[in-house]
């Protein structure tokens, strides 16, 4: 790890990603943070004095499905009213101008990354899911409990009673929302795609993470193991910090335009992309 005064750890992130020919950028809540959206883990991550870890499990919603719903209703609520910040925004334009070089694994489920690639998008034709694992699920969808079956879902939750939760159209079963929670195992078909995007990536840009869970806190070190470097950004240190390149303590909004290889013609902000 080296870390080197900020403008000379500017200008090294800056050379390492404008030479790789692949980039993995692994995202985290701190990228949502300068948007508004609670981190887990940092002031703001408790609702109703539950910690995430209380709520987020398969064992959670089998008790009390009502409260959970409640809890991912306010989440919803939260982040419909959240923007796409700078760090967003400054991605989306990087995918665009290298189509199929630069991948998003995002740990998030707030849809910011997609909202700001559909916003940045001049010819309206962009698939907000190309190039983007959301290895965690999704705030905006919901899944069947009985059958399985998977809903785009940005309705407005009525938690007032078990009678008032989201039903499935086709077997009137429970729907539960279609995140990952702790103890259940990722879609093996994205988080094999975010791995694969790691290994062929001559550069990993992580902003954003604790890096603390697993798997998706693993990848990059296979970006490393085959000879990537690994950028990151995030105002504080991490278990990531010593494996890294250049690590710099910053926070997403203010670093990641600085440092993605952009022609700086016009200021990246979050309303002007
Ligand atoms: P955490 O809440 O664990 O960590 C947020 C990170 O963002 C911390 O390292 C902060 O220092 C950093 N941070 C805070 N403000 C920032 C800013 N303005 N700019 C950049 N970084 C900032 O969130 P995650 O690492 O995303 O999983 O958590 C990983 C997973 O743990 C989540 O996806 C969720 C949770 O349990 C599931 O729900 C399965």
């Amino acid at each position: 790890m080296t870390e080197p005064g900020l403008a000379a750890g500017l200008a090294r992130a800056r050379a390492l990603l404008a030479e790789a020919e692949r980039v993995l950028v692994l995202t985290g809540a701190g990228i949502s943070a300068d948007s508004g959206v609670p981190t887990f883990r940092g002031p703001g991550g408790l609702w109703k004095d539950f910690r995430p870890e209380d709520l987020a499990t398969p064992e959670a919603f089998e008790r009390d499905p009502r409260l959970v719903w409640e809890w991912y209703g306010w989440r919803r609520e939260v982040v419909s009213g959240c923007r796409p910040n700078a760090a967003h925004v400054s991605l989306a334009r990087w995918q665009a101008r290298a189509p199929g070089r630069i991948r998003i694994a995002t740990q998030n489920v707030d849809g910011l990354h997609s909202l700001a690639a559909v916003e940045g998008s001049t010819d309206g034709t962009t698939d907000p899911s190309a190039d983007l694992a959301e290895v965690h699920g999704t705030l905006f969808g919901s899944r069947c409990n009985g059958c399985g079956l998977r809903f785009t879902d940005r309705a407005t939750v009525d938690a007032t009673a078990i009678g008032t939760l989201p039903a499935c159209a086709s077997c009137d079963s429970l729907l539960r929302p279609d995140v990952v929670w702790y103890g259940e195992a990722l879609d093996p078909a994205v988080i094999e795609l975010a791995f694969r995007w790691a290994a062929e990536a001559d550069a990993c840009l992580v902003i954003g993470t604790s890096a603390l869970v697993h798997p998706a806190a693993s990848l990059p070190s296979v970006t490393r193991e085959n000879g990537g470097s690994i950028v990151e950004v995030n105002p504080e240190a991490t278990p990531l910090t010593a494996h890294a390149t250049v690590s710099l303590r910053g926070g997403a909004a203010a670093t990641v335009p600085s440092i993605v290889p952009l022609p700086r013609t016009t200021p990246i902000t979050a309303d002007s992309p």
